[in-house]
């Protein structure tokens, strides 16, 4: 997609990091932006501070786990600005874990906010922009955690995973359609994602509480303290609006990850090199 102006995007995430960043780089080239998260009092805020003379800003309160709350989302901002041109599936929450520590609340909640949440937006916007016709893009925010297992056994890896998996069938069957899509794979941005648990509804219980000293809560103070110095979320959005525009699909921010992505398809190649030689069998769909 290389006209943005008069376009419409659509950010969930919207009021605060990198959904607020995306909302200010897109109102910024001339498009009607509609902000929508779960958290009313930023949101009112983040509408406000992207209100400009030249495009329309609106937010609505959502929650992207909620496929309902989605739909009302998608169909608020068909009535407000007509066609949605380009949706960000961006809304997502960390929680911590690891092996001595697995809560199915903590599992649930993130899986259905990462996850869940990036397919009710594919579900309620996908026919509207194959109907319009006019072209489109999908940016679904995954994460470097989505590329390499860093983060040991984590919900939130297992989400980004699944972000980039969908997100890669998803790019191989809308390209025929003329829809875009790209995953966005930071690593450390500057944002509140350290300070999720604001937002867990009582559904999912409360947030295990750590051992002060074991390893996983080692891992929180040294990931709050690399999100303090992580990229700044208007760098992000400004690679976002590259990407688009290129019509690229992986997205990457930090040039410092290469050492683990390297490291990890080192592994995987080396693995297939050992069955090179073995009998191999007739494959006639997709592998
Ligand atoms: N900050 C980082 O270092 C980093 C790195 C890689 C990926 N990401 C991803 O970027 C995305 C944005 O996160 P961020 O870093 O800007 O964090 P953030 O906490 O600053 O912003 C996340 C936004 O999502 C909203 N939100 C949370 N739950 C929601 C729900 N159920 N429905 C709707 N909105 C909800 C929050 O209110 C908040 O406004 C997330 O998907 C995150 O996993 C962040």
């Amino acid at each position: 997609m290389r006209e943005f102006a008069g376009k419409t995007a659509f950010v969930t995430g919207g009021a605060a990091g990198i959904g607020l960043a995306l909302g200010r780089a897109f109102a910024r080239v001339g498009m009607n932006v509609m902000l929508a998260d779960i958290e009313t009092a930023t949101l009112t805020a983040a509408v406000k501070s992207l209100e400009n003379p030249e495009t329309s800003i609106r937010g609505i309160v959502c929650d992207v786990a909620d496929p309902s709350s989605v739909e009302r989302a998608a169909q608020a901002s068909f009535e407000a600005f007509g066609n949605v041109h380009v949706v960000c599936n961006n809304a997502g929450v960390a929680a911590g874990g690891g092996i001595d520590n697995i809560s199915l609340d903590n599992w649930r909640w993130v899986l259905d906010v990462n996850l869940m949440g990036v397919l009710h937006g594919i579900r309620s916007f996908l026919p509207h922009l194959r109907g319009h016709g006019e072209g489109g893009h999908f940016v679904n925010t995954a994460s470097m955690a989505g590329i390499s297992g860093g983060l040991g056994l984590s919900p939130y890896t297992a989400s980004k995973f699944a972000v980039v998996g969908m997100s890669e069938g998803l790019a191989a069957q809308l390209r025929p359609f003329g829809i875009g899509v790209s995953v966005l794979c930071p690593s450390y941005v500057r944002t509140g994602i350290g300070e999720s648990g604001r937002n867990r509804p009582p559904r999912y219980g409360s947030a295990p509480v750590l051992d002060p000293n074991s390893p996983a809560a080692a891992m929180v103070a040294a990931i709050a303290a690399s999100l303090q110095a992580g990229l700044e979320p208007d760098s992000v959005a400004a690679r976002v609006l590259e990407a688009i525009s290129n019509d690229e699909f992986y997205v990457f921010t930090h040039p410092n990850m290469r050492e683990q992505v390297d490291g990890r398809f080192a592994a995987i190649q080396a693995a297939m090199d050992k069955v090179d030689h073995g009998p191999k069998v007739a494959i006639s769909g997709p592998g």
